[in-house]
């Protein structure tokens, strides 16, 4: 059973449908503003949790339909919780695990979304998916990143916030009570990792404002340390 299958309820139920408050207020449109447009577009979402996000990038730009939507992940009950709550008409709901060969030809999609989800898979999965993502993305297409930032981690891991599951999964605190599964990952391994895997890319960081941090408590420690880093990837030419 995937982590996320025994957490999925109250994840949904913290998150809801703008992600938390760091996501509404900070990171939502930091994504929203990379995305050009959608029309005819073919999407692929990776780890979408409750599937909260591609709606705002439907919002975000009336009248535009894509030629295509799957929303993935490796919780089934998550995909469920996605299905129920935030459906995209015509969307396709489909399990895939970013660690194991993709189920897509070469080139298919145009844009492929992945927030908030390398963090949590280990480097060997990490590369995979990357050549993954090179693989099935059109020579055109935008691949756009947001991971937990490495120096936020890090900061946990000084304050003792990192703890190991009785699994051997380490976590680290999330949204409300949750627990969230993690991986100590540099700045220079996602850089090294991307150019290895043949993107091109901007680099950004996403820090918490003031609103944050009174709204959500649990990011307190972390004023002024950036959160997420961004990346947006092109193919390499
Ligand atoms: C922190 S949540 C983020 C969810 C959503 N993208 C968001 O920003 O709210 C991480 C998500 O990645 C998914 N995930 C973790 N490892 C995965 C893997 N190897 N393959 C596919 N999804 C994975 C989890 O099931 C979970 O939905």
């Amino acid at each position: 059973m995937a982590y996320y299958d025994t957490i999925a309820k109250r994840w949904h139920e913290t998150t809801g449908s703008k992600g938390g408050a760091f996501k509404e207020l900070v990171l939502n449109s930091i994504l929203l503003e990379r995305l050009s447009g959608i029309d005819n577009r073919s999407i692929l979402e990776l780890g979408a949790g409750n599937g909260y996000f591609l709606p705002l990038v439907l919002r975000r730009f009336p009248g535009q339909v894509p030629s295509e939507i799957f929303v993935t992940d490796q919780s089934g009950q998550l995909l469920e919780i996605a299905r129920r709550h935030f459906r995209i008409r015509d969307a396709a709901y489909q399990y895939l695990d970013v660690t194991k060969p993709f189920p897509f030809a070469d080139g298919r999609f145009d844009l492929i979304l992945a927030s908030m989800i390398f963090n949590e898979v280990h480097t060997g999965g990490f590369k995979k998916a990357l050549a993954e993502c090179h693989r099935v993305l059109s020579r055109d297409g935008l691949f756009l990143i947001a991971v937990t930032h490495p120096d936020f981690i890090s900061g946990l891991r000084k304050s003792g916030l990192l703890k190991t599951t009785r699994e051997g999964k380490l976590t680290m605190p999330g949204s409300g009570s949750l627990r969230l599964p993690v991986v100590i990952r540099s700045l220079g391994s996602y850089r090294k990792g991307l150019q290895e895997a043949g993107f091109q890319y901007q680099e950004e960081e996403g820090c918490p404002t003031p609103e944050v941090i009174v709204l959500q408590a649990g990011l307190r420690k972390a004023w002024k340390v950036p959160v997420a880093l961004v990346y947006t990837c092109t193919k390499s030419v």
